[in-house]
């Protein structure tokens, strides 16, 4: 018998120690007893992280879909699977049942069928939270068919660049988004992209905001006349456990955005399993993640690991703070949520509220809170368990990524003493290793190093679309056999595990991932622009914002700074998206540079975190007088 669900202390280390002693026993106990296949593995695992390659439950057949929709049909499908809450508050929720799911994504999946969708196309999802968008992840899945979500607060750029790296020949939109008291044009984004986009046949538009918009002729259809047309079965494609479910980017330090690759049988396990046990969830409970579709956590902890357990799901359309701060303890209170998930950014913003808008919603339904996306510090943490948890909830506080496709380091809620800002132990399955700077592993405790891991776990990203040697570059290049996160972690006197940040150069803004060469990139567009970095400084709510420092081109000197500053972050909003846009932007003659012609961003990060006694040694730079310069004009 597997341990699907943890209860105390003492099981999570027996069962830990037998997912690290005999993983392919314990991954095959938890697959077979948990899920329905059409055809069982030939092969539990097979892999090698010097090549790389990974494949889990090789030989298997299924259909994700089938585990998170059909197979609840018989038991609960009067049971609510999503719960949408609309962006305005006077808008009804919708309570959409395991038989209704079953029945919407049947119709979207024949919809995509009919429009020459086959599977292993790549299908490009640009929809804001509405429940059109968790149903076309799934009829996607449904006819075998790689989804490829892309935020919708992304640019036209950042979209074409996504949908042209995946060739994507659909696109899956609508007419405009809610976002508070706004609404955004969205397919007017989608049209500017698709400019650049020879591979786009066919656009299917929803309808949400009921804007005008222009709709191309043999391009553009309006989605629901479709849907009122189509079949409501909808018989699923069956896959082999390695065929890509999804594509997803997320941002390198260096380049375009990397297509993660994600496959089915693998990441179905692990989310479902992460879910079941890192919120514990009970069949009555109503769970909510803040995420948005557009992330990880929206795929893995919005869509597939509560629904293939047949959990109820909430998916919020709206903002933290529309119509006002108190916005998520109503929808606590409303839906009588058990379970709440989400980031260090939004807690901070919401912390610095009154107090009155969290007092005043009865919020004793919660009995477990998350955290994900960047390190949780102490004071957020405090007001988290104090005021929203009433002490009484524990914190999980998740590390993971795009790439592992589930939570990797976190605490079971009940069973795991909890630690401010500490991500605590690893989740079953996965075996951390601290490395230091010499490719060594650092044993013990009390110890930091860079974090990776040792061994494959069920759902780790299998490859980058297009680009396999990226891959291996990125990830298993930086230390032999192993793969490496690109975080900084120490580990405390009992083997806890606290995410101290990145150490390459992607810089996390209110949770999201931001690279620095697409920015830079942006930012020299700029016709007055030489050159430029980029580099992260502490900001009370966002954790991290975004430095700039900036050479002009001759024709740049002597224009009005202020009005260069709003120039270059509406570029970057173009090429990258609001999320980008820079808090300080300091003009500069030169950059500190190294003599092969490397900028020292070490020294731009201390300056702009106001760290100026530490600079380390100078002298080596090829021009070192720059950085004088830079302390006395710093922001
Ligand atoms: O630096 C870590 C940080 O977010 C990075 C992954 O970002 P992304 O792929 O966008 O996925 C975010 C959602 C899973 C990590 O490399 N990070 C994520 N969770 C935590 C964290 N840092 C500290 N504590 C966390 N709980």
């Amino acid at each position: 018998m597997s341990n699907y669900h943890i209860k105390h202390l003492e099981e999570y280390y027996q069962v830990y120690r037998k997912s690290v002693r005999e993983p392919e026993n314990f991954w095959a106990e938890v697959a077979e007893e948990h899920f329905i296949w059409r055809k069982k593995w030939n092969n539990v695992l097979s892999w090698d992280f010097r090549k790389p390659e990974i494949k889990w439950f090789e030989g298997a057949k299924l259909n994700i879909t089938e585990n998170c929709i059909d197979r609840h049909l018989r038991t609960k499908g009067d049971k609510t699977a999503i719960i949408f809450e609309p962006n305005n508050p006077d808008e009804v929720a919708q309570y959409i049942t395991y038989n209704d799911l079953y029945d919407r994504v049947c119709k979207m999946a024949n919809v995509l069928k009919e429009q020459g969708v086959k599977k292993g196309d790549r299908v490009c999802i640009y929809l804001p939270m509405i429940p059109e968008l968790a149903v076309s992840l799934l009829a996607c899945a449904r006819i075998g068919a790689i989804h490829s979500v892309v935020f919708a607060g992304f640019s036209s750029k950042a979209l074409a660049t996504r949908i042209n790296d995946s060739e994507c020949k659909f696109v899956i939109a609508s007419d405009g988004s809610y976002r508070g008291s706004k609404s955004i044009d969205l397919k007017g984004i989608v049209d500017e992209a698709l400019e650049q986009c020879p591979c786009v046949q066919t656009v299917l538009v929803v309808k949400r905001v009921h804007s005008e918009v222009t709709m191309k002729a043999g391009r553009d259809i309006w989605l629901q006349p479709l849907l009122d047309n189509a079949s409501g079965d909808c018989v699923p494609e069956i896959m082999d456990a390695e065929d890509p479910l999804f594509i997803l980017y997320t941002s390198g330090s260096t380049g375009k955005p990397k297509g993660m690759v994600h496959t089915t049988a693998g990441y179905m396990v692990y989310t479902a399993y992460t879910f079941k046990n890192v919120f514990q969830y009970k069949d009555d409970d109503v769970y909510w993640c803040t995420a948005d579709i557009g992330w990880i956590t929206g795929h893995s902890y919005i869509v597939y690991g509560p629904l293939a357990n047949g959990a109820t799901t909430v998916m919020f359309e709206g903002v933290p703070h529309y119509p006002d701060f108190g916005r998520f303890w109503q929808i606590v209170d409303k839906h009588k949520i058990n379970q709440f998930y989400t980031a260090p950014t939004a807690i901070r913003a919401l912390a610095k509220q009154n107090i009155s808008f969290a007092e005043a919603q009865d919020l004793s339904s919660l009995r477990v809170l998350g955290s994900v996306g960047e390190p949780i510090n102490e004071e957020a943490w405090h007001w988290y368990n104090d005021i929203i948890g009433k002490k009484k909830s524990p914190i999980v506080d998740t590390w993971w990524q795009t790439e592992t496709g589930g939570i990797m380091i976190t605490p079971i809620p009940f069973v795991t003493p909890t630690k401010p800002t500490y991500a605590t132990l690893p989740f079953i399955g996965i075996q951390p290793a601290l490395m230091d700077e010499n490719g060594e592993e650092i044993k013990g405790n009390q110890v930091d190093g860079r974090l990776c891991i040792k061994f494959p776990w069920p759902s780790i990203a299998r490859t980058i679309w297009g680009d396999h040697q990226r891959y291996k570059d990125t990830y298993f290049s930086a230390f032999d056999n192993k793969y490496f996160t690109g975080d900084g972690a120490l580990r405390d006197e009992v083997g806890y595990y606290r995410i101290t940040g990145r150490v390459d150069d992607v810089i996390i803004v209110s949770g999201h991932n931001l690279g620095t060469a697409p920015i830079e990139d942006a930012i020299n567009e700029h016709p007055a622009v030489a050159e430029s970095a980029i580099v992260g400084f502490p900001h009370d709510i966002k954790g991290n914002a975004l430095y700039g420092y900036v050479i002009l081109k001759e024709t740049g000197e002597g224009r009005d700074h202020n009005n260069l500053r709003n120039e270059i972050n509406q570029i970057i909003t173009e090429h990258v998206g609001p999320i980008a846009k820079l808090d300080k932007i300091q003009f500069t003659s030169g950059l500190p540079k190294t003599r092969s012609g490397k900028i020292m961003r070490r020294i731009l990060r201390k300056i702009a975190c106001k760290d100026i006694n530490n600079l380390g040694d100078t002298s080596t730079l090829l021009n070192p007088e720059v950085v004088q310069e830079i302390i006395d004009n710093a922001l």
